[in-house]
């Protein structure tokens, strides 16, 4: 029996059903680069779901978390803070997009991060409500699920959900639904569900992540900050997995010019530790009591140091440059393929920077979506030696999320294995029509 099979054995009988895993069990992990429990090779498009944007184990996050382990690894933030968290809150409070006064509190997840923004925003507002859109994700915490646009598997099981949410549509053209619709909608969910008077914010995906990588237009961002303007609500940008250079810039609402009251971010921003942040206006992060937030890991030391050490890499290595770069390359690449004869499963190329899907469906002008296709490009990538991720509300669409350190020849490499995954995938399909 191989390691991974009997990993796989152990898993079963150990661990609970309801957490999701896939079966590539790591034994290590470099850049780009992940080997299996028996030594497989794998270039990994997945960066532990836009975790690893400087890469697994970037050597410059290694020595500051080695440096900071030998001075201490948790007194907790509110006992006996430090140096790290203040000056990380002062870099985010500069790197958001916004000419105001910012402040920033940490937490360790991005649930949690989200969880916060929405006690600050109702500490502030006064007000309860809390409009979210369609095919979003915001974690799995009881706000954050109940936040999600989709209730398989998110919401299905768990209850009741807390009141005062509601969904308007995201506005997809690929799907249907147009700018122009989703805020007509948005206008008449204020006439028909819930006075604007007693909603405390809007949050939103800039690019939605796990909803399939769907770019909301600038000129919709741009609206929603008008809304939130005309009614005094607060516009939070949820950059959980958008943010720290993914899509181009630091934070992908700066495509649409536009500053959001307060900003969510977590994943890419520590480099493989767990950590999360909110900043954003100093009046509503400071809205919150004393000791209403926080938490005992909040802001830890080694995730801090990496964090600190994930910004200072993204400068020196103009990281925000590179994820343009690859996602223009990726791009060009799917384009070409879907550009071929036969390869009309590839309906969409999408995406913002290094954060590129592609969705896939039975025909172009039915546009119904391939579950089982998707999942076949999936499985053949895996084992040709590419990590590669689902997503999308009707789960056919393949997000690729490279480390933006990924070197050329690695970045060649994945691009041929998908290009020649996408081509087996569908042959199979072709051959079992015939
Ligand atoms: C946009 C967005 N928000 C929130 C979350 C939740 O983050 P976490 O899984 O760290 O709780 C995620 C995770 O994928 C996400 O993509």
């Amino acid at each position: 029996m191989s390691n991974t099979e009997a990993l796989k054995t152990r898993r079963s009988k150990a661990v609970a059903n309801g957490v999701a895993t896939r079966g590539i069990y790591a034994a290590r992990a470099e850049n780009a680069e992940l080997w299996d429990a028996d030594g497989k090779r794998f270039i990994d498009f997945a960066a532990g779901i836009a975790v690893n944007n400087t890469g697994h184990r970037h050597p410059k996050v290694m020595v500051a978390v080695a440096l900071q382990a030998e001075q201490f690894t948790h007194t907790c933030f509110h006992v006996a803070p430090y140096e790290g968290y203040i000056a990380l809150a002062e870099r985010l409070n500069a790197a958001t997009p916004g000419d105001f006064e910012k402040k920033t509190m940490m937490v360790t997840t991005g649930a949690e991060a989200v969880e916060n923004a929405v006690k600050m925003a109702r500490a502030y507002t006064g007000r309860s409500g809390i409009i979210a859109f369609s095919g979003a994700f915001h974690g799995r915490t009881l706000m954050g699920m109940a936040l999600c646009g989709k209730v398989n598997p998110y919401k299905k099981a768990f209850g009741a959900m807390p009141p005062e949410i509601l969904h308007a549509p995201f506005p997809n053209e690929f799907h249907g639904v147009t700018v122009e619709q989703s805020l007509s909608i948005l206008d008449n969910m204020f006439k028909s569900s819930i006075d604007p008077e007693r909603v405390a914010a809007m949050i939103i995906e800039p690019v939605q992540g796990e909803g399939g990588f769907n770019v909301a237009q600038p000129e919709f961002l741009r609206a929603l900050r008008k809304l939130c303007d005309d009614h005094g609500i607060l516009l939070i940008a949820d950059e959980v997995q958008t943010g720290i250079a993914r899509t181009g810039k630091m934070f992908a609402i700066e495509h649409a010019d536009v500053a959001a009251d307060l900003v969510v971010m977590a994943k890419g921003l520590a480099g493989g530790f767990p950590l999360s942040a909110v900043t954003g206006r100093a009046e509503v992060v400071d809205a919150a009591p004393v000791g209403g937030i926080g938490g005992t890991y909040a802001g830890n030391p080694l995730a801090v140091a990496a964090a600190n050490a994930v910004l200072d890499v993204i400068d020196e290595e103009d990281l925000c440059a590179r994820a343009t770069e690859i996602g223009d390359q990726i791009k060009a690449r799917l384009d070409t393929v879907a550009d071929r004869q036969g390869m009309d499963a590839i309906g969409d190329v999408r995406g913002l920077g290094a954060m590129v899907a592609f969705e896939l469906v039975t025909d172009r002008d039915s546009n119904n979506p391939d579950p089982a296709l998707t999942q076949a490009i999936v499985a053949e990538a895996e084992a040709r030696g590419l990590i590669i991720l689902l997503c999308g509300t009707r789960a056919n669409a393949v997000r690729l999320l490279p480390p933006l350190t990924t070197p050329q020849a690695h970045l060649d490499e994945a691009l041929d294995i998908l290009e020649s995954s996408i081509e087996a995938a569908v042959n199979a399909v072709s051959i079992a029509a015939e």
